[in-house]
C-alpha cells in the first residue's frame, strides 16, 4: 500500500501495530460473524486493552492522546479486516468521545473519558429518528425539565453500538411545541443504561455490517439528571454537526479499508485464476480494471491523509471532511463492484470475501450523512 503523505515514525508504528492486531485477531472471524450476524463480544475488551478506544483521548484522561491521522491509519487497518469492527471504533472515537472532549464539563470528562478509553464504557450517538434522517434538525424526541432532571420521550433510530453502549450521546428537543426553534431548540444529553426508561426496541436486519448491531432506542419517560446536559441548552445540534465532521473522516477511513481489502483480494485472485490457459491478470481487460481500482483507492487515501494532516494543524476542515467521506465511500462502492466482476461467478457467492465487502461498502454512502448530504455541505461552502 502506498502512503503518499509523509508519516512520522510513530504514525507508521501505530499503523503496523493496528495491521498486525487486525489481521491476527479480527480478520479470521469476519466471515463467520457476518454469516451469523453476530457481535464479537470479546472485541471491545481487546480494543480497549490496546488503547484503540482511547486513541483521541488525552493521556491525562487515560487515553493515548494521538493525532487524527494516526487514528485514521489504525481505523483503515481495522476496516480492511472487518468493517463491522471499524464502525464500532469510528462511532466511539469520533462522536461521543469528541463531543465530551469539546463540550463536556470537567466533571463529565472525569466521569466518562477514562472508562471510555479503557473499553469498559462503549460510546454511541443517537441523533437520527424514524422520521428525521437527512433532515436531522426535525427530530422530535422531547426533553422536559422536571426539577433536577429532564424527562425524555421519543425514539432514536440507526444507533450503532446502541444496545452495548455504556454512554449514549442523545439529541432531544428542549424547545416547546408552541415555540419551535429548529436546530436551536435541540440539546445533547449523556445517557447511561442504568437510567430508568431506556429501552432497546429493535435490532435492524441489515444488508451489510452484520456483525455490528444497529438498534432503535426508546426513551419512555427517561429520567436524566440535569447534570447530564452536555454544554448549553439549545446548542446540541451544533455539537452534533461538529462531531459529525470528525465522524465523516472516520467513515472515509473505513471505506478506504473496505476498498483496499477488495483490491488486494482481486489482485490475488487474478494471479491465481486461469482462463484461456493463463492467469486472468495477464489480460489487459483485468489489468485496466485493477489499475483503475488502485488509482481510486490511492486518490481517496491521499485526500483523507491531506485533510487529516490539515485538521491536526488546527485548520477547519468541515466541507473537506465531507469531500473525504463522499469520495471514499463512492470509491469503496465502485471498487467492490469491480472486485465482484474480477471474481466472476465466484464473486457472487459467499465462498469469497468480495460480496461481503460489497455489502459493507454500501452503507458508507448512507450513514453519517448520505452522499447527497455531503454534496449539500460541500456545495454550500463553495465561494464562501
Ligand atoms: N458545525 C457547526 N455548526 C453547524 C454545522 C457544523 N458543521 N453544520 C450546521 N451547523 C449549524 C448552523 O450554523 C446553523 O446554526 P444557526 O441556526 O445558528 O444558523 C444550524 O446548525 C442549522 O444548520 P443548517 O441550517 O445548515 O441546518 P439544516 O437543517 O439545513 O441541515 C444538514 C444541515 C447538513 C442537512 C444536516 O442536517 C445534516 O448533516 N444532515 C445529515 C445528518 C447525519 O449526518 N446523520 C447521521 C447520523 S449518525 C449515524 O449515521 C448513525 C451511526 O451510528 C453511524
Amino acid at each position: 500500500m502506498t502512503t503518499l503523505t509523509a508519516l512520522t515514525a510513530e504514525q507508521r508504528e501505530i499503523q503496523a501495530m493496528a495491521r498486525e492486531f487486525a489481521q491476527r485477531e479480527i480478520a479470521p472471524r469476519a466471515a463467520e460473524l457476518d454469516a451469523e450476524s453476530k457481535f464479537d463480544d470479546t472485541l471491545v475488551e481487546k480494543l480497549g486493552a490496546l488503547g484503540f478506544l482511547g486513541m483521541l483521548i488525552p493521556e491525562s484522561h487515560g487515553g493515548l492522546g494521538l493525532d487524527s491521522l494516526s487514528y485514521l491509519l489504525a481505523l483503515e487497518e481495522i476496516a480492511q479486516a472487518d468493517a463491522s469492527a471499524a464502525v464500532l471504533l469510528s462511532v466511539h472515537n469520533s462522536l461521543p468521545t469528541q463531543m465530551l472532549l469539546r463540550f463536556g464539563s470537567d466533571a463529565q470528562k472525569a466521569q466518562f473519558l477514562a472508562p471510555m478509553a479503557q473499553g469498559t464504557m462503549l460510546g454511541a450517538f443517537a441523533l437520527s429518528e424514524p422520521e428525521a434522517g437527512s433532515d436531522a434538525s426535525a427530530l422530535r424526541t422531547q426533553a422536559v425539565r422536571d426539577g433536577d432532571h429532564y424527562i425524555l420521550n421519543g425514539t432514536k433510530a440507526w444507533v450503532t453500538n446502541g444496545g452495548n453502549a455504556g454512554v449514549i450521546m442523545a439529541m432531544a428537543r428542549t424547545d416547546t411545541p408552541e415555540d419551535r426553534r429548529g436546530g436551536k431548540g435541540i440539546s445533547t444529553f449523556i445517557i447511561t443504561p442504568d437510567l430508568p426508561g431506556l429501552g432497546v426496541s429493535k435490532k435492524e436486519n441489515k444488508m451489510g455490517l452484520r456483525a455490528s448491531p444497529t438498534v432503535q432506542l426508546v426513551f419512555d419517560n427517561l429520567r436524566v439528571p440535569a447534570d447530564r446536559l452536555l454544554g448549553e441548552e439549545g446548542k446540541g445540534f451544533q455539537y452534533a454537526m461538529q462531531s459529525l465532521e470528525h465522524g465523516r473522516l472516520g467513515i472515509a477511513a473505513q471505506a478506504i479499508g473496505i476498498a483496499q481489502a477488495a483490491l488486494d483480494a482481486s489482485i490475488a485472485y487474478a494471479g491465481e485464476r486461469q482462463q484461456f490457459g493463463t492467469p486472468i491478470r495477464e489480460f489487459q481487460g483485468i489489468q485496466f480494471k485493477l489499475a483503475d481500482m488502485a488509482t481510486r483507492v490511492t486518490a481517496a487515501r491521499a485526500l483523507l491523509h491531506t485533510v487529516a494532516a490539515a485538521k491536526d494543524r488546527g485548520e477547519a476542515v468541515g466541507p473537506e471532511a465531507s469531500m473525504c467521506k463522499l469520495f471514499a465511500s463512492e470509491t469503496a462502492m465502485w471498487v467492490t463492484t469491480q472486485a465482484i466482476q474480477v471474481f466472476g461467478g465466484y464473486g457472487y457467492t459467499k465462498d469469497y470475501p468480495v460480496e461481503r465487502l460489497f455489502r459493507d461498502a454500501k452503507v458508507t454512502e448512507i450513514y453519517e450523512g448520505t452522499s447527497e448530504i455531503q454534496r449539500i455541505v460541500i456545495g454550500r461552502s463553495l465561494g464562501k
